[in-house]
């Protein structure tokens, strides 16, 4: 019994260690993102918005833009279109600035206005702002999640209405990304990597992870438990 005991305690450390380790990446990445994001806001943003001007100048002191031209600026815009939505999601800004129900809400118009046929859209939050007050590590894998479930809902559901919800429950916090589309077949549930990459974050912030999909619609379920929400004091780690 006793060399059992170890064993499952070697295999418990082993577990816990690679998990610790799965985190430690999860966290690196996510700064990597941000230094990446901020590289290119800081330079390729702003070195393309300075060729794209030059050419503008050129333009009006010429008079007239020669189509060739006309189309360099156009492509260059195009250009800067896509690095900011890019860097937008390296570094999730908005979250820093006006929390998680502005962030995903700032998520979801952007979504909206890309699509060709409109979607009643809407953010709700119930919690009282609980999401701001989660450790900012936790806050980021939270975002992260919703984001590809939204984009997801947007992306493959076809439906009429998106929801996204956040809710207490007793001591839980609950965060449900809703759509009334086509929803998805099983086998996609288990093998898609981007399922698999919410299901992997969540688990790596101790956070219950479900998705329920059928004719009526796709559902992502977050499930927080009270204790999680609390940010950990380092002063009282042993
Ligand atoms: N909310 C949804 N409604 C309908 N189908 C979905 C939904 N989310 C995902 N799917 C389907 O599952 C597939 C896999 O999703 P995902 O792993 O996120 O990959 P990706 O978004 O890159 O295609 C999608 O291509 C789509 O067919
Ligand atoms: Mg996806």
């Amino acid at each position: 019994a006793r060399q059992s005991a170890v064993q499952q305690a070697e295999t418990e450390a082993r577990a816990e260690g690679l998990r610790l380790g799965a985190r430690q990446l999860a966290e690196a990445m996510e700064e990597a993102r941000r230094t990446i994001g901020m590289d290119l806001h800081d330079q390729t943003v702003a070195d393309l918005s300075r060729i794209s001007r030059n050419i503008r100048r050129f333009a009006d002191r010429g008079g007239t833009m020669d189509r060739e031209l006309q189309t360099i600026e156009d492509d260059i815009n195009h250009c800067l279109r896509e690095l900011r939505m890019i860097v937008d999601d390296a570094r999730p800004s908005v979250l820093e600035l006006f929390g998680f129900a502005d962030a995903v809400e700032a998520l979801m118009d952007r979504s909206a206005s890309q699509l060709q046929t409109p979607v009643d859209w809407q953010v709700i939050d119930d919690s009282g702002g609980l999401i701001d007050r989660m450790p900012a590590r936790s806050q980021v894998a939270l975002y992260r999640i919703v984001q590809e479930a939204v984009n997801n809902a947007f992306r493959h559901s076809g439906a009429a209405e998106i929801t996204v919800r956040i809710a207490t429950l007793g001591s839980r916090v609950t965060i449900r990304v809703q759509d009334d589309g086509l929803g998805m077949s099983s086998d996609l549930r288990r093998h898609a990597s981007g399922i698999a990459n919410m299901r992997t974050r969540a688990a790596l912030i101790d956070v219950g992870f479900k998705l329920k999909s059928g004719p009526k619609g796709t559902e992502v379920r977050l499930e927080i438990e009270g204790s999680t929400l609390l940010p950990k004091r380092e002063s009282e780690t042993p």
